[in-house]
């Protein structure tokens, strides 16, 4: 079992993924990590995109198991890397990570495999693009093809608003080489969902579905963010549709990368639309949710060699036996800096966190934090801080999370109020 286990990545999921894998038996250093990790864990100073770095740390740490948090070193082959070098980590190989850094290959993929998802049309020249939303005559998706920080997808309602996407993107490059080819979908009605499955190449674990709120204000309005709350099981995943998931789009997913000799071993977070029961694929993540993330490993535990065992086993191709073990709910909370989600101020001191509980009911993940030299904690990013509360019921997790956010603060600190609202108004 690993003994040194290296976390790929500075957010809240980084220090979730930490604080679920680190026991007496298990060190864990975290690169490049935030305050909270530092506290706790050890931080390696070496950014998440230096390749060459990370596999250089790991061999100097001697470490048995790399964990990688977010989508752009699986992207740039960091698990290729690292397995040249004999070390085994939890995440998909490059190949495999195409689902989420080129989204016309992840559309084609759900297309030859029969996988549920909005029809769409694919385009590198802006003029056919233009065309084609001409004549559309109805609501569009329009997505740049790579990754572009969570900012390359316009819902057009009209079609001057997709023809303007079409543009920014592949005229005046508004995301660079991402933008070059674009994805145009229909627009699909329903209700979103965040669904993990941890893979091991060929069997996959489910965990509980979650949701997050996107959109920065109460009553989901204002622009986007990466996600200003989570929580979960999300009451509109029922055990039927769990099961369509599975049979419908998870199952065929993993026998289709297998077969096309890219067998998935890492989490596949697949981003769902589901109406009257039905989901559809909207987009296919291939590292875990953020902020789902800490409510997932607040939730949900595992018999056998719990969290470490499993991701060990994915790393390897191997599961060991082990069963889900959840019950109850759990909602994070989301604290972000000024200006967020456009341009923030960093370096505010943030109070309260001294008196920080650290137990089954709440806990404070870090994520834009940095210490300084005189031992302060400062924001240093757009979300700073996720709390995460646990209850018998989402009721009680979430004013178990509140309580402990009204005690934090720092200039400019704004939240949501209304996390979990859409859930609660369903019980
Ligand atoms: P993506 O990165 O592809 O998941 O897109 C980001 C967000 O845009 C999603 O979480 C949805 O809220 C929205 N979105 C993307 N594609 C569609 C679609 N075909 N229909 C409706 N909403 C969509
Ligand atoms: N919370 C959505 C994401 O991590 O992409």
């Amino acid at each position: 079992m690993a003994k040194r286990v290296l976390v790929v990545g500075s957010g809240a999921r980084e220090h979730a993924l930490a604080r679920v894998l680190s026991s007496p038996e298990c060190e864990i250093l975290c690169a490049p990590g935030n305050a909270g990790t530092g506290l706790s864990f050890r931080n390696v100073p070496v950014a998440v995109d230096d390749i060459p770095g990370i596999v250089a740390a790991a061999e100097r740490e001697g470490v048995s198991l790399v964990v990688v948090g977010p989508e752009l070193p699986l992207t740039l082959g960091l698990v290729d890397a690292l397995a040249e070098k004999g070390i085994p980590a939890f995440g998909p190989s490059k190949a495999a990570a195409q689902l989420e850094g080129s989204k016309s290959f992840m559309k084609r993929f759900l297309k030859r495999h029969s996988i549920p998802t909005a029809d769409f049309a694919i385009f590198d020249d802006v003029d056919a693009a233009e065309a084609y939303v001409r004549a559309a005559a109805r609501p569009l998706v329009v997505k740049a093809d790579g990754l572009a920080a969570g900012k390359g997808v316009t819902v057009a309602t009209t079609p001057e608003q997709a023809l303007l996407a079409v543009r920014q993107m592949m005229r005046d490059n508004a995301f660079g080489d991402a933008g070059k080819t674009v994805v145009i979908e229909e627009l699909l009605p329903g209700e979103e969902a965040s669904f993990h499955v941890i893979c091991d190449g060929e069997r996959a674990v489910p965990l509980p579905a979650a949701q997050d709120h996107k959109r920065v204000g109460d009553g989901d309005t204002g622009p986007n963010t990466g996600g200003m709350g989570a929580y979960a099981p999300a009451p509109v995943v029922t055990p039927e549709v769990h099961g369509r998931v599975m049979r419908t789009i998870v199952e065929p997913t993993l026998a289709g990368l297998k077969a096309e000799g890219t067998p998935f071993r890492g989490v596949l977070f697949v981003g769902l639309m589901i109406e009257a029961g039905v989901p559809r694929v909207l987009e296919f993540n291939v590292r875990f949710g953020d902020p789902e993330t800490g409510v997932l490993t607040s939730l949900c535990s595992f018999t056998g060699g719990g969290w470490l065992g499993l991701l060990n086993g994915a790393a390897h191709g191997q599961f060991p036996p082990t069963q889900l073990e959840c019950e109850g709910a759990a909602l994070s909370v989301v604290m972000a800096a000024e200006g967020y989600p456009a341009k923030v101020r960093n370096g505010d001191v943030i109070t309260g966190l001294e008196k920080t509980p650290e137990n089954e009911h709440v806990h404070v993940l870090h994520a834009g934090t940095t210490r300084r030299e005189d031992g302060a904690i400062v924001t240093a990013g757009g979300r700073v801080l996720n709390v995460v509360g646990r209850g018998a019921t989402l009721e009680e997790a979430a004013s178990r999370a509140y309580a402990q956010v009204d005690a934090i603060s720092w200039p400019g600190e704004h939240h949501r109020r209304d996390i979990g609202s859409r859930a609660l108004e369903k019980t």
